[in-house]
C-alpha cells in the first residue's frame, strides 16, 4: 500500500460513521434487513490505494488474495473473476473445452432444482444438457436418492450446490461419481467455509465457485473465484478468464513461434471476466475478518434456532447433516406442511413489521417462466423443489452480535404465531 494511502484513514472512517449513522445504504423500513455491509475503512482504503496508484486493472493484488484465498478455502490454485456466476460459466466452459476433453457438448449433466439459475445457465450456455434433480426440504440439498435414480447412459457429471451454506452428503455424492464415473463440480457461492467430514466444499470435485456478492459471506462488491486442485487445469481457468490470452498462464509451456508475437498470443478461446484490483484488495481485507465472521454467524444461528425449537410443529430452519459443518448464509426456514397459517401471510406480516425475507432463491425453478423456453427444464415431478417453494423462505443472517436484535425477532414471530393458533 502507498505510505501516503495511510493519511486517508481518518478522514475516510469519519465519512464511513457518518454514512453508517444516516443509514445510507438500507431504507429505513427495514430494522432486521436481509444484508448489511460488512465492510469498514481498509476495505476503501485498499480500493483507494489502487486507484491512486494507477494499478486498477489485474495485477499483485489480485494474485495476493487468490493465494491468500486458496488456503483459506483448502485448496492449491484459486483464479479469481468478476462474479459467482462467471465463475460457474468458466467451469461448465473448462468441462467442454478441447484441452480438457473432460466432457463433450450434449453430455447430460445433473443439476439442481432449488439454487440460483446462472449455475444452471453456464452448463446449457458450454452445450451441456441439463436435468434437474429434485431437492430435500430438510436441508434444502439435492434429494440423494433422486439424484441416483436420474442417473442415466448419457449422463457425464454432477453439479452441485451446497445451498445456504449447507454441506451436502458427500460421503454419498462421491460415491456415485466413483460407481458411475462421473465429473464432480460444485457451486459453493454460498458455502465458504463449510466442511463435509472435516474437508472444505469445493475440494471434492474438480473444481469450486464461490461468489463475493455484496451480501455474501465475505465481499468483493461483485466478485468470485474458482478454486481446483490441478495446475493444467488452473491455467485453462486463466486461458478462459481473459481472452484466451498466452500471457496470462502461470505453468504451461508456451513454445514460441518465429511468426508469433509473444505478447499477442492466444492458445484457446476465452471471455474477459478478470476482476479489477479494486475487489481484489477489498477481497484480502475481509479475509482478516472472515474468522470472526464466520464464528459470528454460527452462534446468531445456534441462538435463533433455540427460539425456533419452540415451535418444531410449525416451522424448522435447515437441517444439517451430522457429519456436515454448515457455514450459515442466511436463515432458510421452511413452513410444516401441518402449519395452519399461510407462508404468504406470514412473509406479508413480516415486511409489514420491518423483517425483510425472500423465497428460497429461485424456489423450484422448473416453476420459473424462463423453462417455457427450455423443455430440459420442464421436470415435472419434483415434489421436494415444490415444498421449499411453497413453505420456504430465508432471513438475513449478520455477522455481527445481534443478541437484541434476534430476541426482537423472536418477539415479532411469536406475536405472530400466538394470533394464527
Ligand atoms: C448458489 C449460487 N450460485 C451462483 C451465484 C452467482 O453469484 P454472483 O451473484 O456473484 O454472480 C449465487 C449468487 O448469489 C448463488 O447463490
Amino acid at each position: 500500500m502507498l505510505e501516503y494511502t495511510n493519511k486517508l484513514r481518518e478522514p475516510l472512517q469519519a465519512l464511513i460513521d457518518e454514512a453508517s449513522r444516516i443509514n445510507t445504504y438500507k431504507p429505513q423500513k427495514y430494522w432486521y434487513p436481509l444484508s448489511m455491509a460488512t465492510y469498514d475503512v481498509e476495505e476503501v482504503l485498499a480500493a483507494v490505494d489502487s486507484l491512486c496508484s494507477f494499478r486498477t486493472t489485474m495485477w499483485e493484488k489480485t494474485a495476493e488474495f487468490e493465494c491468500r484465498f486458496a488456503e483459506v478455502a483448502g485448496s492449491t490454485e484459486a483464479i479469481m473473476v468478476n462474479s459467482g456466476s462467471s465463475a460457474d460459466l468458466l467451469i461448465a466452459f473448462a468441462l467442454v473445452n478441447p484441452h480438457k476433453k473432460l466432457l463433450a457438448p450434449g453430455d447430460e449433466i445433473l443439476v439442481p432444482s432449488v439454487t440460483w439459475p446462472t449455475q444452471i445457465w453456464s452448463a446449457m450456455m458450454a452445450g451441456l444438457k441439463v436435468r434437474l434433480v429434485d431437492t430435500d426440504p430438510q436441508n434444502l440439498n439435492m434429494d440423494m436418492n433422486d439424484l441416483e435414480s436420474k442417473i442415466g447412459s448419457r449422463t457425464r457429471a454432477i453439479s452441485l450446490v451446497h445451498l445456504m451454506g449447507n454441506p451436502c452428503d458427500m460421503d454419498r455424492v462421491v460415491a456415485l461419481c466413483r460407481k458411475y464415473d462421473l465429473v464432480l463440480i460444485e457451486d459453493c457461492c454460498e458455502s465458504l467455509g463449510a466442511k463435509f467430514r472435516g474437508k472444505a466444499v469445493g475440494t471434492f470435485g474438480i473444481a469450486g465457485s464461490f461468489s463475493f456478492f455484496f451480501s455474501h459471506h465475505i465481499t468483493t462488491m461483485e466478485g468470485g473465484m474458482i478454486i481446483c486442485g490441478d495446475q493444467s487445469l488452473s491455467d485453462l481457468f486463466r486461458l478462459l478468464r481473459a481472452h484466451g490470452w498466452a500471457r496470462n498462464t502461470k505453468y504451461m509451456h508456451v513454445e514460441s513461434q518465429d511468426d508469433m508475437d509473444p505478447r499477442y498470443m492466444f492458445l484457446n478461446l476465452g471471455f474477459n471476466v478478470r476482476p479489477t484490483e479494486l475487489n481484489a484488495g477489498f477481497g484480502s481485507a475481509q479475509l482478516r475478518r472472515w474468522p470472526a465472521f464466520l464464528a459470528q454467524r454460527l452462534q446468531n444461528v445456534t441462538y435463533f434456532q433455540s427460539y425456533l425449537n419452540s415451535h418444531r410443529d410449525l416451522m424448522y430452519l435447515m437441517q444439517v447433516l451430522p457429519d456436515a459443518e454448515c457455514s450459515w448464509f442466511a436463515l432458510p426456514i421452511m413452513l410444516t406442511p401441518e402449519c395452519p397459517f399461510k407462508k404468504a401471510d406470514f412473509l406479508a406480516y413480516l415486511e409489514g413489521q420491518g423483517v425483510e425475507t425472500r423465497p428460497i432463491v429461485a424456489g423450484n425453478l422448473a416453476r420459473q417462466p424462463v423453462c417455457q423456453l427450455y423443455p430440459e427444464l420442464q421436470e415435472a415431478n419434483l415434489p421436494g423443489a415444490d415444498a421449499i417453494h411453497e413453505l420456504g423462505f430465508y432471513l438475513g443472517l449478520h455477522p455481527f452480535e445481534a443478541k437484541s436484535n434476534l430476541d426482537r425477532l423472536a418477539e415479532t414471530f411469536e406475536q405472530f404465531v400466538r394470533q394464527s393458533i
